[in-house]
């Protein structure tokens, strides 16, 4: 339905823009796409005519404003089962222990179908209208997150995961089958008809595949132009691993199988090499920062900063579940800790060692509206989806998030704008989220 809401409206351009309207309006047609939006509505209206004609009138609260929806740049879908459990081990040891053996239980449709719905539920209710998922090297169950994606209406990119090597007997497939099972995953989701899901192609990370499965990744990849999403430099004892099987550096081993482009994501980047860094800005590709899962596997502290100065696209993953959380509104507070621990560590750190580092001294902590615009548009250029969504520039996609802060606890006072982001971001509750909207159409109705 043809709408307009009347109140605070919020959303970035860019890292470092942050853009609101007090009292402002943002319009939306039958379509779903936004066709207004600004400070005066009468004047939008009266020069508007036609558009104006017909729209439902939705006034905001004082406490109330819009912006744009939550974007999970790297989830496992399968792994919903097991978040906020089993967070005691570094990456490799955590794989082969708890997230293998789960996995390999995608087998059966019946508990691939129950954890999908869940997952679709639950990061929805959390304000993601958009999703890169993983799921696992299954071809059946990996068209049921798809399909419930679309069913529940949330915009997803869908990976069949692949791996032949370096995996445990009970969960491991051959070049071959990963291959035509992904060929089949990508025919499967055309199949679904839907402009909001699409497929992605995942080799789980290097080390769990093959060169030659790689480069036949890469090759599909090409051939059918598709999105990537993929593992780098999360743990140390990951990378040795990668570079000595592949005689390269982490990024290389992507790069020489062809799949490093300006639709690639690459969860984590905590390791980096400075000629790393320069290569995937060369091939455009993104970085999905996991703060919390970085902490919680003990893989190091990221340094964001350094990526976007580098000219890197950013954006936030919860990476379920070695993250331990579903929402990208902690995944946000965290990622703005970690810039805060980086800082007290570099000044520490000099101070210790008496030996003073100019860019240590001029590191910048992120900022709340930098992180904002990282869980949103950041995310949406990340994916390559920043053409449809990520903001409220004209003709995007209404994706969107209806925010109250006074569902949690009513503020003492009014609050400013800059306030009320302020209070949603720090308060961290999703229960301030109490509608979201995935192309126009509302998913949800909130807490209240
Ligand atoms: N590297 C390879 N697989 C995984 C995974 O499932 N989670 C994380 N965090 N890193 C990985
Ligand atoms: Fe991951």
């Amino acid at each position: 339905m043809a709408t307009v809401f009347l109140g605070t409206v919020v959303h970035t351009k860019s890292f470092s823009e942050f853009e609101s309207f007090e009292r402002g309006f943002l319009a939306v047609d039958d379509a779903g796409k936004i066709i207004g939006v600004g400070q005066d509505y009468h004047a939008w209206a009266s020069s508007n005519p036609a558009h104006a004609k017909g729209l439902t009138e939705v006034q905001l609260s004082d406490y109330q404003f819009l912006m744009p929806g939550f974007v999970d740049c790297h989830i496992h879908a399968p792994q919903f089962a097991q978040v906020g459990l089993g967070l005691d081990m570094p990456l490799l040891d955590w794989l082969n222990t708890y997230t293998f053996p789960l996995e390999a239980k995608f087998s059966n449709q019946q508990f691939a179908q129950q954890v999908y719905q869940s997952v679709v539920e639950a990061t929805l209710r959390c304000g993601t209208t958009l999703a890169s998922y993983f799921a696992t090297n299954h071809l059946e169950s990996t068209l049921t997150l798809a399909r419930e994606a679309v069913r529940q209406g949330q915009r997803a990119l869908v990976g069949k995961v692949c791996s032949n090597c370096n995996s445990p007997d009970f969960y491991v497939e051959t070049a071959e089958e990963s291959v035509s099972a992904t060929l089949a995953f990508v025919e499967g989701v055309r199949e679904l008809g839907s402009p909001l899901v699409m497929p992605t192609i995942t080799p789980r990370f290097a080390l769990s595949c093959s060169k030659e499965l790689l480069k036949s990744l890469g090759d599909i990849a090409k051939r059918f132009d598709l999105h990537i999403q993929s593992h780098i430099s999360e743990n140390l004892a990951e990378i040795e691993m990668v570079k000595g099987i592949f005689k390269t550096s982490y990024a290389g081993a992507y790069d020489e199988a062809g799949l490093l482009t300006n639709k690639t994501v690459m969860a984590h980047g905590v390791h980096l090499e400075d000629d790393e860094v320069a290569l995937l800005k060369v091939r455009g590709c993104s970085v999905a920062h996991c703060p919390t899962s970085n902490t919680m596997l003990s893989s190091g502290l990221c340094d964001v900063q350094r990526l976007v100065s580098a000219g890197v696209s950013v954006g936030l993953g919860t990476d379920v579940s070695g993250g331990n959380s579903v929402s990208i509104q902690d995944v946000l507070l965290r990622a703005l800790d970690v810039s805060k621990h980086l800082d007290f560590f570099k000044k520490q750190n000099i101070r210790g060692t008496g030996v003073a580092k100019a860019q240590d001294f001029n590191y910048d902590q992120l900022k709340y509206k930098q992180a904002l615009y990282l869980a949103t548009l950041g995310g949406a250029k990340a994916l390559s989806l920043d053409q449809v969504t990520g903001n409220f520039a004209l003709g995007k996609d209404f994706d969107a998030l209806l925010v109250d802060v006074s569902v949690v606890e009513k503020p003492l006072r009014k609050l400013s704008v800059d306030e009320l982001v302020e209070k949603f971001i720090y308060t961290g509750s999703d229960r301030n989220i109490v509608e979201v909207f995935v192309a126009g159409k509302r998913i949800k109705q909130g807490y209240q």
